[in-house]
């Protein structure tokens, strides 16, 4: 489909942490023939984009896919991962939601809360497991609500360190993270990871992968109720011959083939490093015209950052004003709407395209003076 086609005039670039901006020839991969999901071209697609995934995620573990978004891998890790009790570490509206998702299951949970805008700090988590009362620990990496990134790396090291820290799952949602915040699967020794589609991936909304280790499958054999849609043992089963057990999103995943060509290509080091660019480039702007930021230094997101309003902006009148210049970023999340606004800079977002929404912001701010 041609630009002109698509309607170029209504196009709003996306600066919101997801969905987020989708490249005109990954919208177009998803327009091939329809094939059936037990026919050998779709174990061959399945195969090819599993291969690519593992490098994604660094691991040589599986990544499971499902045609679903992230929330249900919130739910999948509790279900298929926790057996007695699960430790939901909160500190923003996300890692809440798990919190919630794991006693709609029933899971029997406690909770170790840190302020919105800080990190989950790994003396805390393991100050909190050392009694030995938890087989589970739930941890958002990247905190869409605050713009803050934990430091998942030292968690898993302070966590595989106590005397039962093998025993300990260690489940992370990087909804929003993955493959634009650092994050390394196998070096880092984690036991579930699961992110969505229309976040760094930038890919149209509907998928969500989650990487599983070794140790997590073997448990997840042993709990009981592990439900049926995300039932690890039954997807594993399929994955082996390079299928799903129900029908899985085909055109998502023609997407999501094309774009994993490229993010390979781009190579993981490389994306970190152009989505810390990015985060510098809109801190520095944010602190030269007189903002603050809410995530607490050293913890800011590489893919979203979350600025302090402490201009009295009008959030809503911004946003007008930059959707007339075809662009979109974020107010606040739930009790922050109004008090900050979120610039998403993640998947395939350049800086010069980061640098003409800042220097429409500019447009606005001096309309503003
Ligand atoms: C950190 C985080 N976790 C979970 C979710 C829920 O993901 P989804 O909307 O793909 O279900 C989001 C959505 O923004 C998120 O940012």
């Amino acid at each position: 489909m041609s630009d002109s086609q698509r309607d170029s005039d209504q196009h709003i670039r996306l600066f919101i942490p997801g969905p987020t901006e989708v490249r005109p020839e990954i919208l177009d991969a998803q327009t091939r023939w329809m094939i059936g999901h037990r026919m050998p071209e779709a174990a061959e697609l399945f195969g090819r984009v599993q291969e690519k995934l593992r490098q994604v995620f660094l691991t040589e573990s599986r990544v499971y896919v499902t045609a679903s978004s992230g929330t249900g891998w919130q739910e999948g890790a509790v279900r298929n991962l926790v057996a007695r009790k699960a430790l939901n570490c909160v500190n923003g509206a996300f890692a809440d939601r798990w919190r919630e998702v794991t006693e709609a299951n029933g899971k029997a949970n406690a909770v170790l809360e840190a302020p919105w805008g800080e990190p989950i700090r790994p003396e805390a988590v393991v100050e909190r497991l050392a009694g030995g009362e938890f087989d589970a620990v739930t941890i958002v990496h990247n905190e869409t609500s605050t713009g803050v990134v934990s430091p998942i790396q030292e968690i898993a090291a302070a966590v595989r360190a106590l005397p039962n820290g093998e025993e300990i799952t260690i489940l992370v949602d990087s909804v929003s993270g993955l493959s634009g915040a650092e994050l390394r699967f196998d070096e880092w020794d984690l036991d579930m990871v699961f992110t969505s589609s229309q976040k760094a991936f930038a890919l149209p909304p509907g998928l969500a992968f989650a990487a599983v280790s070794d140790r997590a499958l073997a448990k997840a054999r042993t709990v009981e109720n592990r439900g049926y849609y995300f039932d690890i043992v039954d997807l594993e089963k399929y994955l082996l011959r390079n299928q799903t057990p129900a029908t899985p999103a085909i055109s998502l995943l023609y997407a999501l083939d094309r774009q994993l060509e490229d993010m390979v290509a781009e190579g993981m080091p490389a994306r970190f490093a152009r989505h810390l660019a990015m985060r510098d480039r809109t801190i520095t702007w944010a602190q030269e015209r007189g903002f603050s930021l809410f995530a607490a230094e050293g913890y800011r997101s590489p893919t979203v950052t979350c600025v302090t309003n402490d201009r009295g902006l009008d959030i809503g009148a911004l946003n007008q004003y930059l959707r007339r210049h075809g662009m979109i970023i974020s107010n606040g999340y739930g009790p922050l709407k109004g008090k900050n606004f979120r610039i998403a800079h993640m998947g395939d977002t350049t800086m010069t395209e980061l640098d003409e929404l800042l220097a429409t912001i500019d447009g606005y701010l001096n309309s503003e003076a």
